[in-house]
């Protein structure tokens, strides 16, 4: 199969992970980088690939990546908000888009985006880079096996004290695209929502808000009906936490590495009523890599991606509704 040629948009520092993961895919190759600040896509490169000077093109913008003759699939690691307008000029370009969480901040730019990605005959996935470690796929068959039984409560909790150098992430309003909610939230709501059959009915949310608006600290109650329910707890002032929990009538499972670094064990515990506790060691895999090969066949053969547009849909719809509740102080249905 021939190479897909990769753009990027944007020097982000999470092209820390994924610069390396493009060149390291079996399918993928990158060619070309862009960035709005002068000379930021040349040094990010440096930093990040620096074997590849003489191979990949660097510009100061972000259209020479997207109008790019021989670029097939851009990566979009842009601020949150800013995800909308790049990935539509790039898919009516008609490239292929793969879009870090969350896709948008409004569930209606999402459905935009998906129509117009049908319309140009192109692939459009979520970068929830998670969802392409193993122990993510252990979790989820633990859950089918039906070992638990049917799962009725779900809870997650992903927390770090954050870094003045990361003071950005919360100097504009929750509406505006700032704060944990959009920045750590989608990772705990999507992983909860892969719990269920159904999508949420209902959620309630509280906040810390500081002084721009962006939320530090977020809990809520996400109500999926017939008494199946789920709580999530989100923050950036609480010390580290990657944990995620199901319960079913038979028994529960528990994964405290289920955000973490590519580098690291996971582990999974898993404790029934019949056979007692279990804890599984799952080798380190570097998801990034793996979420990077699953696009490029997406892409080059007729596999279907993982991760579907109704998710990303409902994901969004989902974030927006517990930003709604914050803001509103009540359940919000959906
Ligand atoms: N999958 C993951 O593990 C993971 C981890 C972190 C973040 N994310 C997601 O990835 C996206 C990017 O997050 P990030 O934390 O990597 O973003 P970031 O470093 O803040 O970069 C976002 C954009 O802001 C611009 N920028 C970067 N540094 C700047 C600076 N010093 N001054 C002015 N502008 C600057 C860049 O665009 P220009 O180069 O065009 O200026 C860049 O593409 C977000 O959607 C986030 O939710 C995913």
């Amino acid at each position: 199969m021939t190479k897909i040629r990769w753009g990027i948009v944007g020097a982000a520092r999470v092209n820390e992970r994924l610069i390396p993961a493009i060149n390291r895919s079996d399918l993928g190759e990158l060619i070309a980088i862009g960035s709005r600040r002068k000379g930021a896509a040349k040094d990010c490169l440096l930093k990040h690939l620096p074997e590849s000077e003489n191979k990949v093109s660097c510009f100061d913008g972000l259209d020479q990546v997207i109008n790019h003759e021989s670029v097939d699939a851009i990566y979009i690691p842009l601020a949150n908000e800013e995800h909308t307008n790049v990935a539509l000029k790039a898919i009516r370009a008609k490239k292929h888009v793969l879009i870090e969480k969350p896709m948008a901040i409004k569930s209606e730019e999402v459905t935009i985006l998906l129509e117009e990605a049908k319309k140009n005959n192109v692939e459009i996935m979520e970068g929830f880079m998670y969802a392409f470690h193993p122990q993510f796929d252990r979790i989820i068959n633990t859950i089918k096996s039906n070992i638990l039984g049917n799962i009725s409560y779900a809870h997650s909790m992903f927390s770090f004290p954050i870094q003045p150098a990361r003071f950005y992430r919360i100097d504009r309003s929750i509406e505006n695209g700032g704060g944990a909610l959009w920045d750590i939230g989608p990772y705990a709501i999507h992983t909860i929502r892969q719990c269920f059959k159904e999508n949420p009915k209902r959620v309630m949310a509280i906040a810390k808000l500081n002084e721009h608006g962006a939320d530090i600290s977020t809990s809520g109650l996400i109500d999926f009906g017939n008494s199946k329910r789920a709580t999530f707890d989100i923050s950036f002032e609480c010390t580290r936490r990657s944990e995620f929990e199901a319960f079913g009538a038979l028994g529960r499972v528990k994964c405290p590495t289920v955000w973490q670094p590519e580098d690291k064990q996971a582990k999974i515990i898993i404790n029934t009523e019949s056979s007692g506790l279990t804890e599984e060691v799952v080798p380190a895999a570097n998801h990034f890599v793996l979420e990077i090969n699953h696009f490029n066949k997406a892409i080059s053969s007729d596999i279907v991606p993982k991760l579907s547009n109704e998710d990303a849909f409902w994901n969004a719809k989902t974030l927006e509704s517990i930003q709604q509740s914050i803001k509103e102080d009540g359940w919000v249905n959906l």
